[in-house]
């Protein structure tokens, strides 16, 4: 079927087909995610075949509220319930001890689980509507950039996925903050949709970032979220000289020279909403190469950062390795 719209008959197909154990593409206000039944294991394991991704790696279960929490986490603590009170439905992921209800196909056989309550108005129906947990990561070949839109679904995943339900444009763009809550001071394991800023705030200290966790995020491999063309991190004074054949993100205006620039927006925000589009596309464009200009060192910019980060990383950065390389 391919994209459908998300209407109430399409919803209802969705959650018919995850309980037969099926696979469903579907919006959140992050990335798309590729969903199946989180308490069906054969369900969870078709995930893994479809994206490629290392049976090891676990899979955030997303809830439609937060009356099923303690049917997948235990010894929720204090400043679990204030963080989900303070950002559910959003872009958090918490990382709970979980129950022994929760398959080991979900956790990569970790005694932790990621939990999460979407507030796309579409996740949220196709959640109440199948009323259990939805195992999804995000909907794209493993390492890949994660999709933001059903078309980009369709053009990662194709034929392998039977619905991707159509919902817009994922408003935050990026994945979800995940914070280990299991320990007595929290750390955030992967930036994201939700400000540190405004974590810190509800917790009443700065939490850790921690940049190699001991548990298996995926998302903390060194290289990820990336194109297929090598990118490269430079400074403003670096993009004087853009070879033919290079896409540019930048701040600035274009000049008049060679390359694909992109006038990317100056607020955080919807520099995240945006990011991965604009790298999809010029990614299908068969450049030689992306250059970013680095964005600011503030805190807002931590997630964009951290993705640019892992998208450029294999190469070698800023310009002056990229020109040996072309000679
Ligand atoms: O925004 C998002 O989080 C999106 C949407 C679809 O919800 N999902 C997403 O899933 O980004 P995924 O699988 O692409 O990335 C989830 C990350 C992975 O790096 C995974 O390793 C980590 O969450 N994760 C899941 N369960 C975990 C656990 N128990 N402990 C540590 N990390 C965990
Ligand atoms: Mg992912």
């Amino acid at each position: 079927m391919g994209i459908v719209a998300s209407t109430p008959e399409m919803i209802q197909l969705a959650a018919g087909l995850l309980k037969q154990g099926e696979l469903v593409a579907f919006p959140t206000e992050t990335v798309y995610g590729l969903g199946a039944d989180a308490a069906n294991s054969e369900a969870v394991a078709a995930i893994f075949k479809v994206k490629g991704r290392p049976a090891n790696h676990p899979v955030i279960v997303h809830v439609g509220n937060l009356d099923s929490l303690e049917f997948w986490a235990r010894d929720i603590s204090h400043t679990a319930f204030q963080l989900a009170q303070s950002f559910w439905p959003g872009p958090l992921t918490l990382i709970l001890r979980r129950t022994d209800r929760v398959p080991d196909r979900v956790t990569g056989g970790q005694e932790t689980l990621g939990l999460r309550i979407p507030s796309h108005p579409v996740a949220l129906q196709l959640l109440k509507v199948f009323g259990g947990g939805v195992a999804a990561p995000s909907a794209n070949h493993f390492g890949r950039i994660s999709p933001t839109t059903a078309q980009h679904v369709q053009a990662e995943l194709g034929q392998l996925v039977p619905l991707i339900l159509d919902g817009g444009a994922s408003q935050v763009g990026l994945e979800s903050t995940i914070i280990d809550v299991t320990k007595d001071k929290v750390r955030i394991l992967r930036p994201g949709g939700i400000d540190v800023l405004a974590i810190a705030e509800v917790v009443g200290y700065m939490p850790e970032l921690v940049s190699k966790p001991e548990v298996r995020v995926s998302g903390n491999l060194e290289s990820h979220y990336a194109p297929a063309t090598p990118m490269y991190l430079v400074s403003p004074s670096e993009l004087t000289t853009v070879p033919e054949g290079c896409g540019v993100l930048t701040f600035g205006r274009s000049p008049d020279n060679a390359g694909v620039w992109v006038q990317m927006p100056q607020q955080a925000e919807v520099y995240g909403q945006r990011l991965y589009a604009v790298l999809r596309d010029l990614d299908s464009l068969g450049l030689d190469c992306i250059l970013v200009e680095h964005v600011p060192d503030a805190p807002q910019w931590l997630a964009v950062r951290d993705r640019l980060r892992r998208a450029s990383s294999g190469v070698k950065k800023g310009m002056p390795e990229f020109k040996n390389k072309m000679v």
